[in-house]
């Protein structure tokens, strides 16, 4: 069924295929308002091409309000491989996926996210200039991710708990990936006591070692005796019931697309748990990355400052939106939805559009 109301909120949407080596993608452009699209390329099977189409258009449009809250002069894009990666994933089927980008490459960029890997992204490169996080440039964007969150993270703790130190805090972490292990790592050596979750028991294991943390299983660790809860794993994990369940009175953490549904980010509302927007708090990857995309053939490169405190500056933006939304008596998420609306419609306006 076409989702048409979601489809009307986009500037394009593209299907490409390539008999030759079975691929199958659609690249969704949210909005080229604020400067070029950017988005990663999921490589995922699913159940029918709908639902390809719907997390295209979804996570497009949260590329565009990411980029344009962290201030960044980029739209917001998403690719979409549709397939199973181990079963379809090889050189020709990303060489023609790389010639699909090179022709879109004046309005998008894409880089890694599910199911593709640094190297897959500099195997794309091999055909286009249009991908950004290859290893001889920018890599792997979580270690920025991490250290965003952090800043994002005092944040937090100065509105819900008038502090902006981590000492003796007690912390959740769902996730022990690339970016929740920095965020572990970070939070351990300012004096935060950790509790910890992974379906990798390894990882689990060796945070007990390293950083002392408490092991909860991964069901419960949402409800663990905690002042912050950080989910750093999936998305969709704050629902309702889970809402219900959460002593922590704040979530703040890196994973995309935490609230499963409008009601869950109400339902922490009404308990007065603070959320921290995730595509704001983990804006840390794509602010590393942004001197990639400036590179780019036919692109302005803007005036940068130190990516230090590019990063740093999410502590301001997440304050502001929660000065906003406690004004305004609106929740986090819906506030930032409201200010990064505003600043891509005020761009479009002035026609700043490339
Ligand atoms: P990752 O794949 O390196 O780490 C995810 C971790 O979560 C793994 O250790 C995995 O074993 C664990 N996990 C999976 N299911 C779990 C469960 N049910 N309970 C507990 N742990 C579970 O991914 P990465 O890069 O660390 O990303 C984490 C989240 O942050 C994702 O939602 C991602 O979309 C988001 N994100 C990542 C960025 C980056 O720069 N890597 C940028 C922005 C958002």
């Amino acid at each position: 069924v076409w989702n048409s109301r979601e489809f009307d909120d986009h500037e394009q949407v593209c299907f490409f295929s390539d008999a030759a080596t079975g691929l199958r993608a659609v690249v969704a452009i949210h909005s080229t308002a604020l400067g070029p699209a950017a988005g990663g390329t999921r490589f995922k099977h699913y159940e029918h091409d709908q639902l390809a189409l719907d997390d295209a258009l979804r996570l497009s449009k949260a590329m565009s309000y990411k980029s344009a809250l962290a201030g960044l002069p980029l739209g917001g894009g998403k690719a979409i491989i549709i397939g199973e990666p181990t079963k379809l994933k090889n050189r020709p089927l990303l060489h023609a996926f790389g010639r699909y980008i090179d022709r879109i490459g004046r309005y998008f960029a894409t880089g890694e996210d599910v199911g593709m890997s640094v190297a897959d992204i500099d195997t794309v490169h091999e055909v286009t200039p249009f991908v950004g996080g290859t290893s001889a440039g920018t890599g792997d964007p979580s270690i920025y991710t991490a250290i965003g969150v952090i800043h994002g993270l005092r944040a937090v703790m100065q509105r819900q708990f008038d502090r902006s130190d981590f000492d003796g805090v007690r912390i959740a972490i769902q996730g022990l990936g690339a970016v929740g292990w920095g965020v572990a790592e970070r939070l351990h050596q300012a004096g935060a006591r950790l509790v910890v979750a992974d379906i990798r028991d390894e990882k689990v294991r060796e945070a007990v070692n390293r950083f002392g943390a408490e092991a909860s299983d991964t069901a419960g660790v949402h409800a663990a005796d905690v002042d912050v809860f950080m989910p750093c794993a999936l998305g969709g994990i704050i629902t309702e019931r889970s809402a219900g369940e959460i002593s922590a009175r704040a979530v703040a953490g890196a994973a995309n697309n935490q609230l499963a549904t409008p009601a869950a980010g109400d339902a922490l509302a009404r308990r007065s748990i603070l959320f921290a927007p995730d595509y704001v708090i983990n804006a840390g990857g794509i602010i590393s990355g942004l001197e990639a995309l400036a590179d780019m053939p036919g692109r302005i490169r803007p005036a940068l400052g130190p990516l230090e405190e590019r990063l740093a500056a999410i502590h301001q933006r997440l304050a502001s939106i929660f000065e906003r939304s406690s004004r305004d008596g609106t929740t986090p998420e819906v506030t930032a939805e409201i200010m990064a609306r505003e600043l891509i419609t005020r761009a479009g306006l002035s026609g700043a559009r490339p």
